[in-house]
């Protein structure tokens, strides 16, 4: 029989795997090395600006809560997986960003009833497995008349399709747990958040990585620093030929997303930057309302 508790200790359990997922690798490196651009997307979207009390959802090392406080505002930087803090830490102080550490699940945020005027995630809660429930508290915390800014990797874009890929891979998931990337899509979203948000605007734009000179190189990186990526590979680490698989589908997935001008030095003859190297473009869902009330 599944009583409550039963129910409450499976989410611990699966908050607990979520948070070694995301523990392991060096997700700070990557995004900083990767997409450091979007935080300030986000808080530009978002019209972050002095004497506002923002809260950043699965804030990871701060890419969104750092520009945020640079930006005037008042910070809480949040997050499942404490184990970034400290990176964040290292980044504000270099910065010179003054903000708030705390461990949060998106899920159960343990801050009070319209608290914030801006509560905002860049492909953070898009993580938390429940969507309609870590929505629900993004609404609740912010005060009637604030700002929800979400920024999420679209199901069509490329982490998306990363996503996909190593899907047969992955273990299934939990019952009720939703797929990441649907917080990408602006029907969803709109869904989750219903007639608690006005002023909805809703875009999909892509940011440039260009850092890659090969499509292996981007497996590598993700094999080495990516928390789920991390995570499938271990979970497949028996098997020789299932990981040569994963190995191929992962550079497959870079090598036709590639924009760029292919392997070795000089400009070449697509879009590419010029240096050569493998040029992608990946699409996220730039999501702003107002909390209706
Ligand atoms: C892709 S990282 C994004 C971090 C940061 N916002 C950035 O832009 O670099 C996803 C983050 O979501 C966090 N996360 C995953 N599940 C979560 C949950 N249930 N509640 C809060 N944060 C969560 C992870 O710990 C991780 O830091």
């Amino acid at each position: 029989m599944t009583t409550r508790n039963s129910v409450a200790e499976a989410d611990r359990a699966l908050k607990s795997r979520h948070r070694a997922m995301w523990a392991q690798g060096d997700y700070p490196s990557l995004a900083a090395e990767v997409i450091p651009e979007l935080g300030a997307v986000l808080i530009e979207a978002c019209g972050v600006r002095p004497g506002l009390r923002v809260l950043d959802v699965g804030a990871g090392s701060g890419n969104a809560a750092i520009p945020a406080a640079l930006a005037g505002a008042d910070v809480v930087a949040s997050d499942l997986t404490p184990e970034l803090f400290d990176a964040g830490r290292r980044a504000a102080e270099k910065q010179g960003a003054r903000l708030t550490w705390q461990e949060a699940d998106a899920e159960a945020l343990p801050f009070g009833d319209a608290e914030f005027d801006t509560v905002l995630s860049c492909v953070g809660v898009m993580f938390a497995p429940h969507h309609r429930q870590a929505a629900g508290e993004l609404v609740r915390v912010c005060r009637p008349g604030g700002t929800i800014g979400l920024l999420s990797w679209t199901p069509q874009g490329f982490i998306g399709r990363m996503f996909a890929v190593m899907k047969p891979y992955a273990p299934p998931p939990p019952p009720g747990a939703q797929p990441p990337p649907l917080w990408g899509d602006e029907d969803h979203v709109r869904a989750l958040l219903g007639d608690r948000v006005t002023d909805v605007r809703a875009e999909r734009r892509t940011v440039r990585v260009d850092r890659f000179e090969t499509p292996e190189a981007f497996r590598d990186y993700f094999k080495e620093r990516y928390g789920p990526t991390i995570t499938v590979y271990k979970l497949i680490a028996d098997d020789p030929e299932r990981t040569a698989a994963l190995d191929a589908a992962l550079v497959d997935l870079a090598r036709d997303a590639d924009l760029g001008t292919g392997p070795g030095p000089g400009p070449g003859p697509g879009p590419g930057p010029g240096p050569g190297g493998t040029v992608l473009e990946w699409e996220y869902l730039l999501f702003t309302a107002r909390r209706a009330g």
